[in-house]
């Protein structure tokens, strides 16, 4: 990196979701020692209204369970074992079971590892799909915030306008990112939906449009860019300037970036 422009940061993916079961305990702790600057994560709302770090709208994907994380009780995904379709760890028998692994996360017991960490860890926080909650998931978020505080930097990310709207109504200090599989022609200048701060582009715009890094942030926004795994789109961020990658590989990612 030159000296005038400083590295972006890197945020994990669901954690270090390439080694370990995406959005686990295991996968955060991974990551933070893999030195990520932040963590990313989905939160979804539990029938019973708690937040848990789940991407997809059904369990099906990521436990041995069926149905709509929306649907079921945090008791009930508790039940669940949302680690072992990845494989075993490979630090312990093919039996051994580890809780850090299989287990359900809530966005409260991420919060709290957040703060336990011995440096400042950011969060990237993604709303899912929460149109249909009418404000419940960004209260929720924004109560679990206040009560723990996060040392390092803290965004709110939702392809939602709506939803980030929701978050800067009560929480107008909170940076908001945009983000966007593809650009929009509203979009392609660099401007963002008003009060966004940050601009999101899924790395295909980058590599479609790579002009795009600089009309964003000549129309004043940061630029984060998802997800970056594979070595030549990481080279393409850091030339292009962009403020932070988010990937499933934060270890591999910083030892490029400290390379180039
Ligand atoms: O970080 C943004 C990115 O996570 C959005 O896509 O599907 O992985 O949540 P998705
Ligand atoms: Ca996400």
């Amino acid at each position: 990196m030159t000296a005038d422009r400083p590295r972006p940061l890197v945020i994990a993916h669901r954690g270090a979701s390439e080694d370990a079961p995406e959005h686990s305990l295991a996968a955060y702790r991974r990551a933070i020692a893999d030195g990520a600057d932040a963590l990313e994560c989905d939160v979804r709302l539990t029938a019973d209204g708690h937040l848990v770090c789940v991407h997809d709208r059904r369990v099906d994907r990521t436990s041995n369970g069926r149905g709509a994380v929306s649907a079921l009780e945090l008791a009930q995904l508790a039940e669940l074992d949302f680690g072992s379709w990845k494989g075993p760890s490979g630090a312990e028998s093919p039996d051994a079971v580890d809780p850090e692994r299989t287990t359900v996360l809530t966005l409260e017991r991420l919060l709290r590892l957040v703060g336990e960490a011995d440096r400042p860890v950011g969060l990237a926080i993604e709303t899912k799909h929460p149109t249909r909650w009418a404000g419940q998931v960004e209260e929720r978020l924004l109560t679990l915030l206040e009560r723990y505080p996060v040392p390092g930097p803290v965004h709110v990310m939702s392809f939602s306008a709506r939803s980030l709207r929701r978050v800067r109504q009560h929480a107008p200090e909170l940076p908001t990112v945009y983000l966007m599989q593809f650009l929009l022609p509203r979009h392609r200048g660099g401007r963002l939906p008003p009060g966004n701060r940050v601009a999101g582009p899924g790395i295909r715009v980058l590599r479609r449009d790579p002009g795009y890094v600089d009309r964003a942030h000549r129309a004043g926004h940061l630029v984060f860019v998802w997800t970056v795994d594979e070595p030549a789109d990481v080279e393409l961020c850091a030339r292009l300037g962009v403020d932070a990658i988010i990937t499933n590989r934060p270890r591999t990612v910083r030892e490029q970036l400290a390379g180039l």
